[in-house]
């Protein structure tokens, strides 16, 4: 790439921003579980763009030497968040496959058998006035 690493990086905290902000108005776990593996693969990327040798480490010590050690520790943090994320994925899943999945298909089949119910109504209903109309005749 051609681009310098501090502007990858840049470039990429702009892209998160982006999903975090479009996760935030989510309330739907079903529409919020690709969202969240998008960022998931975001987020894989850029933390390895900000580990490599080249990528933070080296901004940080030709800027900044005494930040390094500060540095170390934000870097740390990189794996509790894919591991918050990872969980929630699954937790996410868990929801849209389990208890979601089964409110949708009891949705579905109540519909369907009242749809059912409503039209045996209707057909008992125009027997009986055919049947009124054939004695009244
Ligand atoms: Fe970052
Ligand atoms: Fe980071």
């Amino acid at each position: 790439m051609s681009k310098n690493p501090r502007a990858s990086i840049e470039e990429d905290h702009d892209a998160i921003k982006e999903v975090l902000g479009r996760m935030q108005t989510i309330t739907d776990p079903q529409v919020l579980l690709p969202v969240l593996n998008e960022l998931r693969g975001a987020l894989s990327e850029h933390f390895a763009r900000e580990e490599e040798p080249e990528g933070m480490h080296e901004i940080v010590a030709s800027m900044a030497p005494n930040s390094v050690a500060s540095l170390q520790n934000i870097l740390a943090e990189h794996e509790v968040f894919t591991q918050r994320l990872d969980r929630l994925i699954e937790e996410t899943r868990a929801c849209v496959e389990g208890p979601q999945a089964g409110i949708l298909r009891e949705t579905a089949e109540l519909t369907e058998s009242l749809h059912d119910h409503e039209e045996r109504e209707t057909a008992l209903f125009t027997d009986a006035v055919f049947t009124d109309l054939g004695r009244s005749s």
